[in-house]
């Protein structure tokens, strides 16, 4: 089970019995959970309903949750969050957001100087010792869809001069660094991975004279996974840098299964890390993991929406009963389940709402 936000905290962050509900429905089956995107620090939150690891007194909801995880059979991990400059002072009940560089787009955002980075770099530091305290056995940093780790990789949010900014080596040092010090933290006590967004759609203000605006390439985005598996990875699940309009060929049998090109994105990094890689994305129904695993894009898969659509996939995939699923239908343009989760068509057929009622 893949990191899924269900907006159920409030300012201060804390579990609520929502959290607890959902979980212990949509647990049994699955192998691996990790816990939704849990902020580092207060000007890191992505939404005024998020998780939190800032504080202490987060600490004790969140064991409850650890504790749920396991009895329900499953190992325990959790997705430490900064949103960087994709956010605003509603979502961050006030605390200015702050980003590698200042673009177009969002005034509110400040440029993060040099004791501000190494500042929240200790803030992963701080929340994984608080996830460990909370029984947490895998720590999973979040290094896509644009938030801080990708805004830092991506040539288009990254414009800065110094040490942090410029070369692909430069932009990695961000998570390279976060690495390192939640590796420092975790030792042989927790497993590490990183979410890694590979690769981002060209920008929309691309033209036939400049059909290639900076942005982050797979090339580099494979580069990028190459050096950070090395910094002290234990896995690493791919996915995108922010958004994946087309995909570059499309593969796949379409009799069968045609991989979507954010799994697509696995492969390459299965084939240049030797830890290792859950994909994700778009996989449906049990057919489509084990063809996503037998044809080498990854090792271990993730469900995100069809797990959202129906919280019994995972046990009734392994109870022997796929065909009980109610199935995602993949709702456009966007999954109900960010704003108004009590119109998943698929929870309707099954008669439950939204996750945690
Ligand atoms: C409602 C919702 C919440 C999500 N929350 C997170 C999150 O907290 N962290 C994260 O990295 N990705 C998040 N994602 C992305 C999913 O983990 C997953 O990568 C994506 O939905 C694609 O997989 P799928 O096709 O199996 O859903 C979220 C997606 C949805 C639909």
């Amino acid at each position: 089970m893949p990191p899924l936000v269900i907006w159920k905290a409030g300012e201060a962050a804390l579990v609520t019995e929502d959290h607890l509900r959902h979980y212990r429905q949509t647990v049994p089956g699955c192998g691996l959970v990790m816990v939704e995107a849990t902020a580092v620090s207060p000007e890191g939150r992505l939404a005024a309903t998020q998780l939190g690891l800032f504080e202490d007194r987060q600490i004790p909801g969140l064991r409850r949750l650890a504790d749920t995880i396991r009895e329900a059979g499953a190992l325990p991990g959790i997705q430490l969050h900064h949103a960087g400059g994709r956010t605003d002072m509603i979502k961050t009940w006030g605390a200015t957001p702050l980003a590698p560089s200042v673009i177009p787009g969002n005034e509110e955002v400040r440029e993060l100087t040099e004791s501000q980075i190494l500042r929240i770099i200790d803030d992963f530091a701080t929340a994984a010792r608080r996830a460990l305290e909370a029984g947490y056995e895998l720590l999973e940093l979040h290094g896509a869809h644009g938030y801080l780790g990708s805004q830092f990789l991506s040539p288009r949010t990254n414009r800065r001069g110094d040490r942090w900014g410029g070369s692909l080596e430069n932009r990695s040092r961000f998570l390279h660094e976060v690495i390192r010090a939640v590796r420092g933290v975790a030792g042989n006590r927790a497993l590490v991975s990183c979410r890694l967004g590979v690769a981002e759609a060209p920008p929309a203000e691309a033209t036939p004279d400049s059909p290639r605006p900076p942005h982050l390439q797979v090339t580099e985005g494979v580069d990028a996974a190459r050096r950070l598996a090395a910094a002290g990875l234990d896995m690493i699940h791919v996915s995108h840098a922010g958004g994946m309009s087309a995909p570059s060929e499309p593969e796949g049998d379409p009799e069968r299964f045609r991989p979507d090109p954010v799994l697509q994105l696995a492969r390459p990094v299965r084939e240049a890390v030797t830890v290792p890689v859950i994909g994700v994305s778009g996989i449906v129904t049990a057919e489509d993991a084990e063809e996503a695993l037998t044809r080498g894009y990854c090792n271990l898969v993730a469900i995100g929406r069809g797990m959202l659509a129906d919280p019994q996939w995972a046990r009734k995939v392994t109870e022997g009963r796929p065909e009980e699923i109610e199935r995602c239908i993949h709702c456009k343009p966007r999954c109900f389940h960010f704003k108004e989760p009590e119109k998943c068509p698929a929870r309707r057929k099954l008669g439950i709402g939204p996750p945690g009622a």
